[in-house]
């Protein structure tokens, strides 16, 4: 523990810091590190290794609803957290004392959620010699955190809205399909031979299950990527490439996919569709005709990983783009959300995987996706 220990250095020596050796006195006191103290927009609060809170500044009685007089006459754990957390949080890895949250209840009964952040200090002189103290640096995060959670609700709403014309687009051709095949069978259902219906209704089934691929698609936009129950990655990615195909075809793109054959996968395999819809839409978009994408997919490091690479030979990135591409809301195309590569980004880090991306102008582009697999 005693590694991060900072020590408060002279001229802010913490005896002349906090007067009275941390004897909770200090209200009113003109010393200037206490005026510091209490002019910051930052919650503050010291306690000892008991809890026992010795300061806590004008900014965490703001924060708190409550008086400095009364969070000073308190405990730590009666007011924010225990004691017992901030120690095992100090004491343990460096990076687990940054943008910590936790909700907690005002005395008055109100919710709020605090971001705070953990440090120990050695604290010399005063009544009780050399002694360390914990410091809690806070802030009321409730409303910062409504605002995210607004965000990320109009985002989806934002992607579905993005895909609503592809969509639409991709259900065109099977509705069309199966509209022809139905009338072929009303029509000349007495005359043709039973093996020709049943060949007709099975291509009516396979035009009805690619329409509820591309239904999936908007439905896993709020989706994780890992699944409680095993999926098979490697027929959702055929199918989802299938689907696209025909739109690749149609404006002279090639489009071709080499997925490995994989036992089922703890993935949920529409958000998978997604990631992969959201990949190949950028890889048809910078694409012209004559060009060529290519989706793989498959299993890397004995099945500890699950690896899915959309690689085109399209216009490519500048550097510039590149840098800022997986961020919201960048865009270079007209009528660009700049939602998807950020989507893809968000699912897979937050399922523990990367998103690589490789890019040079005018020779094309390749994303690999990659996630660890947990046994
Ligand atoms: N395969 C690709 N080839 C070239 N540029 C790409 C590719 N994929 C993404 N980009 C760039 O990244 C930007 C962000 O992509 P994205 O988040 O999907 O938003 P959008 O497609 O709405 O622009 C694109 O506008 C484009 O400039
Ligand atoms: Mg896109």
């Amino acid at each position: 523990m005693n590694k991060s220990v900072k020590k408060i250095p002279s001229p802010m020596k913490a005896s002349s810091v906090f007067p009275n050796g941390f004897e909770a006195d200090f209200l009113g006191s003109d010393a200037p590190a206490i005026q510091i103290l209490n002019s910051l927009n930052t919650g503050v609060i010291v306690c000892n290794h008991s809890g026992e809170i010795s300061f806590a500044n004008a900014y965490a009685s703001k924060i708190l609803k409550c008086a400095q007089k009364d969070i000073m006459q308190s405990r730590v754990e009666r007011i924010l957290l225990p004691i017992e957390d901030i120690i095992e949080s100090v004491q343990g890895d460096a990076q687990d004392r940054t943008r910590q949250e936790k909700n907690i209840q005002l005395k008055n009964g109100e919710e709020v959620t605090i971001g705070y952040h953990l440090s120990e200090v050695t604290i010399a002189g005063g009544n009780q010699g050399e002694h360390s103290q914990f410091v809690v640096t806070f802030q009321d995060i409730t409303k910062w955190n409504a605002l995210h959670r607004d965000r990320d609700r109009l985002l989806r709403i934002a992607t579905v809205g993005d895909v609503l014309p592809t969509i639409l687009h991709e259900l065109k051709n099977p509705l069309a399909a199966i509209t022809t095949a139905v009338e072929v069978l009303i029509e000349e259902v007495e005359e043709i031979p039973a093996k020709e219906s049943k060949a007709l209704l099975q291509a009516i089934l396979g035009e009805i299950r690619r329409m509820k691929l591309v239904f999936e698609g908007i439905g896993s936009s709020h989706r994780e990527l890992r699944s409680p129950t095993m999926m098979a990655v490697d027929e959702a990615i055929r199918e989802a490439v299938s689907v696209l195909k025909a739109k690749a075809k149609s404006v002279g793109i090639v489009l071709s996919c080499a997925v490995d054959n994989m036992p089922p996968l703890f993935l949920d395999t529409a958000v998978v569709r997604a990631i992969l819809f959201n990949l190949l839409s950028n890889a048809i978009d910078a694409c012209r005709s004559g060009d060529e994408i290519t989706v793989k997919a498959g299993l890397k490091k004995d099945a500890r990983s699950f690896e899915l690479i959309v690689r085109d030979t399209g216009c490519g990135m500048p550097k510039s783009v590149q840098a800022h591409c997986t961020e919201l809301f960048k865009t270079t195309k007209p009528n660009g959300s700049g939602i998807g590569l950020s989507l893809c980004q968000n699912t897979v880090s937050a399922a523990g995987g990367t998103l690589h991306i490789v890019s040079e102008v005018n020779r094309g582009t390749c994303i690999k996706v990659k996630v660890p697999l947990n046994d």
